[in-house]
């Protein structure tokens, strides 16, 4: 994944990388490296987190107009120094970063060696610096043209930063499938893989598309594509602040983010939902509404946490629209020869709106001729611009890896798109679809009362932080919000977990059960509540642990379960986005209990930019 700065312009250019990759390291963290351009190149680089470079290279001098800087994701070779980005090129002019994929790499490679070149780290990037350095010698080109040839002959996906230490004021970008960002200032410009690294200097970006190429100098910013020819930089108003990226306050920001969800629900119901006057306003429903009415099928296309989402919307559609839900996971989606009918709707789900796999396959189903109606949290995002229309989710930044604020967003989204769509083809009664509206309106105000209660959450996660497993059962609409718990629990805490449908457990899971693993039983009032009860004396028959988030007043599960964290009250297509809340929690203070740095667990990366 790997997150990519760069600046050039009158200021100093290592602190603001240095800045800018803290404010990216939740794209990898396996190593961290900088080049800078002053009297020659300089190129610092170390296996670890940026922090540590920073550290090591105290006193050095740093002076330098023009830097780009890299944390990296390993994907080709370790995590080590010699990995490390920027990677220099054989003459030792050339430094580049990169994110993403060369997948003909070892062709390249092979190419490459039997022209006498020799590779000091394992990675793809080397070697696609190293192939456009021969195409420079070569082609007697300049850099500009080397990069376009060889970018020609590249497959797989990219943003890479190139200087060269002969100009010193030029560093060359050029995006295929990872993200770009372009800030520009007065007389300076700014390089990210989004716009956190240039949040305090401007507000004003470009964002770069696929098969462009950028030169970019401190008052200059060309763009072309790889014909060679000029586009013109389409410059967007950003509309962030900085506080929206620190910590204020809380220890990690994982836990600001939980906390945030009063207002980030709040803020994505805003202006659309008016449950006074029956409405839910959503253009870009609106736009596509004949097309929802008639679809035969929706498709839902996600990974993670954002596939739960998933999963509640298909019964929530399927319930109230009376439309075929199929949830598809990306990754497979993306290489099996899927059958997509005239007028199905493809719903890409995505926090980061630039995951690779769901990004792949909406281009895939696009151009089969599927519709797409993106949900997505990052304004801009490659995903938010690929989809015919769609819903932002407005949960405003998500930093911590693990995804929270954003996943009940996409809830709340999910359930408009669905309300709307029932209530124009007529599938749901008027009281229902009234009661609906009030109970969402509802959401943010029993979101804030429930974490007033997660110091109970962190007792009882400090009870069970021992444990090598765990098990999460829900039934119907909780059913995705135990898998959900499930994974949070692997991410952030690293215990073995397992989601399942509460009644399946029976066909096989029950075999792990006994007094040393905790259950977890997604347990909220609904249609199926009675069943779910059955479940829980299942397990307790057999020694197991219970662990239950209940809805307040149940008289029977505190009797049954060792541990029960309760939930206002609420309509079981509603319960989801309270009922995740506790387990959000949950892992969360596990994890901190177990010494997990929960913002940054290893081997993982908020933004999965490659396959
Ligand atoms: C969530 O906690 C995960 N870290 C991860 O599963 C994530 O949801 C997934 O990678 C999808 O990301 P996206 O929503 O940005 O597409
Ligand atoms: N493929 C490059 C490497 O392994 C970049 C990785 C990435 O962007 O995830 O170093």
């Amino acid at each position: 994944m790997c997150g990519i700065v760069g600046y050039t312009g009158p200021k100093e250019a290592y602190p603001i990388v240095i800045t800018g990759l803290k404010r990216l390291e939740y794209r990898g963290y396996d190593s961290t490296g900088v080049a800078l351009l002053n009297n020659g190149l300089k190129v610092y680089k170390k296996k670890g987190r940026v922090a540590d470079l920073e550290e090591s290279i105290l006193g050095k001098d740093l002076h330098a107009h023009t830097g780009i800087g890299h944390t990296r994701w390993a994907t080709h070779g370790e995590p080590s120094d010699t990995n490390a980005h920027p990677h220099v090129s054989t003459s030792g002019k050339l430094a580049m970063i990169h994110n993403g994929i060369i997948e003909n790499y070892a062709q390249l490679k092979k190419e490459l060696t039997n022209k006498g070149y020799t590779f000091k780290s394992e990675t793809d990037t080397e070697v696609l610096l190293n192939f456009i350095e021969e195409i420079r010698k070569n082609n007697q080109c300049d850099l500009e043209e080397a990069v376009r040839v060889a970018l020609k002959r590249v497959s797989g996906a990219y943003v890479i930063l190139l200087v060269d230490e002969d100009n010193p004021d030029t560093i060359i970008a050029a995006r295929k499938g990872s993200p770009l960002v372009i800030g520009v200032g007065k007389g300076e410009h700014f390089l990210g893989s989004d716009a956190s690294p240039m949040l305090e200097y401007t507000k004003e970006v470009v964002y770069v598309n696929d098969y462009e190429l950028a030169i970019v100098r401190p008052d200059e910013l060309i763009l072309k594509n790889l014909g060679n020819e000029k586009i013109t930089p389409f410059v967007t108003k950003l509309d962030m602040e900085l506080a929206a990226i620190e910590k204020g306050g809380y220890d990690h920001f994982m836990l600001k983010e939980i906390f945030e969800q009063p207002s980030t629900i709040h803020d994505c119901l805003r202006g659309r939902l008016d449950a006074l006057a029956g409405t839910i306003t959503m253009s870009g429903v609106e736009n596509n509404i004949e097309h929802f009415k008639k679809a035969p099928r929706i498709i839902i296309i996600a990974c993670g946490t954002s596939w739960h989402a998933g999963l509640v919307a298909e019964y929530i559609i399927e319930e109230l629209c009376r439309i075929p839900v199929e949830v598809e996971y990306a990754s497979e989606f993306r290489y099996r020869n899927p059958v997509i009918n005239k007028g199905d709707i493809i719903i890409a789900i995505s926090q980061s709106g630039e995951t690779a796999d769901t990004l792949v396959a909406i281009e895939k189903a696009k151009e089969q001729g599927a519709i797409i109606f993106g949900i997505v949290n990052v304004v801009g995002s490659s995903i938010a611009r690929l989809s015919n229309g769609g819903a932002y989710t407005h949960a405003g930044m998500e930093i911590g890896v693990a995804s929270t604020k954003a996943f009940t967003g996409q809830l709340a989204v999910l359930t408009m798109v669905a309300l709307k769509i029932a209530r124009e083809k007529g599938t749901i009664s008027e009281e229902r679809y009234r009661n609906l509206l009030l109970e969402l309106q509802d959401v943010p105000e029993k979101v804030e009362a429930l974490l007033k209660n997660a110091d109970e959450i962190r007792l009882i996660a400090e009870k069970y932080k021992d444990a090598k497993d765990a098990l999460f059962l829900g039934r119907g609409y909780n059913f995705p919000i135990a898998l959900e718990g499930a994974l949070k629990l692997k991410e952030i805490s690293y215990i073995h977990a397992e989601g399942y449908p509460a009644a399946e457990m029976k066909h096989g899971p029950i075999a792990l059960v006994d007094e040393n693993l905790p259950v977890v039983f997604v347990a909220t009032k609904d249609s199926y509540h009675e069943k779910i009860v059955s479940n829980i004396q299942e397990i307790k028959a057999r020694k197991g642990m219970v662990i239950a988030i209940a809805t307040e007043g149940d008289e029977t599960i505190p009797g049954l379960a060792d541990d029960v964290f309760f939930v206002p009250p609420a309509d079981e297509i509603i319960a989801p986005m309270l009922s995740c809340i506790p387990l959000q929690l949950l892992s969360y203070y596990m994890g901190v209990a177990k010494g997990v740095d929960v913002d940054k667990p290893r081997n993982l990366a908020k933004s999965v930019t490659v396959e």
